[in-house]
């Protein structure tokens, strides 16, 4: 049998879709390169945003065609989409042709249904199975590896369905997390980025986020650690200490900020208002030398007014983001701000092309920075045009030609000679 994944979302999904590859290479399946080649179609799905639902749907309809002259294809539909409420159901009665739906906290159930030979639901959210173990994920990130240190979100932010689809936030148990930790630094792996929607509030029994950090930045070998991703209202002046202190961990911060308008931040639940996160990021970089803070941004929440953009163009401004990530809100059913009335698709479309451009700008003076430079980059793989690619430690990517005596995985010396938007180019010296 050969499976294929396909994977949406964010990187805790690019992750599950690992550790559903461990569970199915356990079970004797070999990876094809494609859907085309595949037995065992899988999507790892995410709701997010309206868009990541519908090519998701898109995708799976497409099937239909193929499913009927492959009768013993199989087709499974995992990941957050299917944490919805009644979605499973539904899913099979609009695409009768779908053999399994399980929930995100079910994956490692998949083998089994596979095996009962009849189509199957199963969506449980208290079911706390930890698949984390390192030996049952079948990595393909190379030299980067994923950890979960924790599970869910608490949060509530209004117009998030991460909560509801992810349930309440549990954190691995630290021991766990550092003998992952542990081995897969002894395989070689050069970078960890510890996951979880809200790492700042990690706790397990005494140890908090600070102290997780701390702990693993005592192993002694030569390797990066990120993690992602940190609310502003939890991200501790200490936090910002011990990265500053640390070994290892790598001075790029990502710190979502969502809008620069108070009025709005109150509105989405978020527990700070912009003048203090402007005076964390304004103390991250004046504390750790050389980091770079990238954010997320939306446009569009419901009520948002010309002078509520204006404001988030202002944060934008001030704090230089390195690099943004920019979504259009989505209402998304269940939610607090699904309840409000949506703005027309005019206007979002005009803010979020003029929010695009403000920090296009800025990203690429940001670059420009770097040029003349000797920036140490973790090889990470190649291009399209044959060249490696990697990362500066506080995260911006690289592009340089291949030199036959490294190879991924290598920490090279890199002159930077040239940027463009978010990237930059350069030689090995
Ligand atoms: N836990 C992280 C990230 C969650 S999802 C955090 O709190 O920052 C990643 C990003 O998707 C969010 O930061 C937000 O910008 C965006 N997002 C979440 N819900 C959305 C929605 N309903 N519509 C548009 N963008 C959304
Ligand atoms: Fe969603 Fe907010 Fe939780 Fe992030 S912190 S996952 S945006 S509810
Ligand atoms: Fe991630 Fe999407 Fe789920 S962003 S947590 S895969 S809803």
């Amino acid at each position: 049998m050969r499976y294929h994944i396909v994977t949406y979302g964010c990187q805790m999904n690019v992750h599950e879709s690992e550790k559903i590859a461990g569970v199915l290479k356990k079970e004797g399946y070999e990876a094809a390169d494609s859907i085309d080649g595949a037995d065992l179609i899988v999507f790892n799905t995410c709701c997010i945003r309206d868009t990541a639902e519908k090519r998701a749907l898109g995708n799976i309809g497409a099937l239909k065609k193929r499913k009927k002259s492959q009768k013993e294809l199989l087709i499974a539909v995992l990941g957050c989409m299917t944490q919805q409420k009644g979605f499973g159901e539904s899913l099979r009665e609009t695409y009768p042709f779908v053999d399994i739906v399980l929930g995100t906290n079910n994956l490692h159930l998949l083998p089994y249904y596979i095996r009962l030979k009849k189509p199957a639901v199963k969506i449980e959210t208290d079911d706390t199975y930890d698949v984390g173990v390192s030996t049952e994920t079948f990595r393909t990130s190379y030299p980067n590896a994923w950890v979960n240190i924790m599970y869910g979100c608490n949060n509530f932010c209004s117009y998030c369905i991460v909560p509801y689809v992810r349930g309440r936030e549990i954190s691995r148990e630290p021991q766990e997390v550092l003998r992952e930790i542990a081995f897969l630094l002894g395989e070689g792996y050069k970078e960890i980025t510890l996951l979880g929607q809200n790492v700042n509030s990690y706790r397990y029994g005494d140890t908090d986020f600070a102290g997780l950090l701390r702990e693993i930045d005592v192993l002694p070998q030569k390797f990066r650690l990120r993690f992602m991703t940190s609310h502003p209202k939890d991200l501790s002046p200490e936090a910002v200490e011990i990265i500053r202190d640390s070994a290892h961990i790598c001075k790029s911060i990502h710190l979502p900020v969502q809008t620069g308008s108070d009025r709005i931040l109150k509105l989405m639940n978020r527990k700070y208002t912009a003048e203090h996160y402007a005076g964390l990021v304004k103390l991250i970089k004046e504390r750790i030398d050389g980091v770079l803070v990238t954010t997320d941004l939306m446009i569009g929440f419901p009520t948002e007014t010309e002078d509520d953009f204006q404001d988030t163009l202002r944060l934008v401004r001030e704090c230089e983001f390195a690099q943004a990530f920019t979504f259009v809100y989505s209402p998304r059913l269940g939610t607090v701000s699904a309840e409000m009335p949506d703005l027309d698709a005019e206007t979002k479309k005009r803010r979020i092309t003029e929010l695009i451009r403000v920090q296009n700008k800025i990203s690429k003076s940001v670059s420009e920075t770097f040029t003349g430079k000797i920036c140490e980059v973790l090889i990470e793989g190649t291009d399209s045009g044959g060249r490696f690619v990697g990362r500066t430690d506080n995260g911006r990517l690289v592009a340089f030609p291949q030199d036959g005596e490294y190879k991924i995985g290598d920490f090279v010396s890199v002159k930077i000679s040239a940027s463009k938007s978010a990237s930059l180019v350069g030689e090995i010296v």
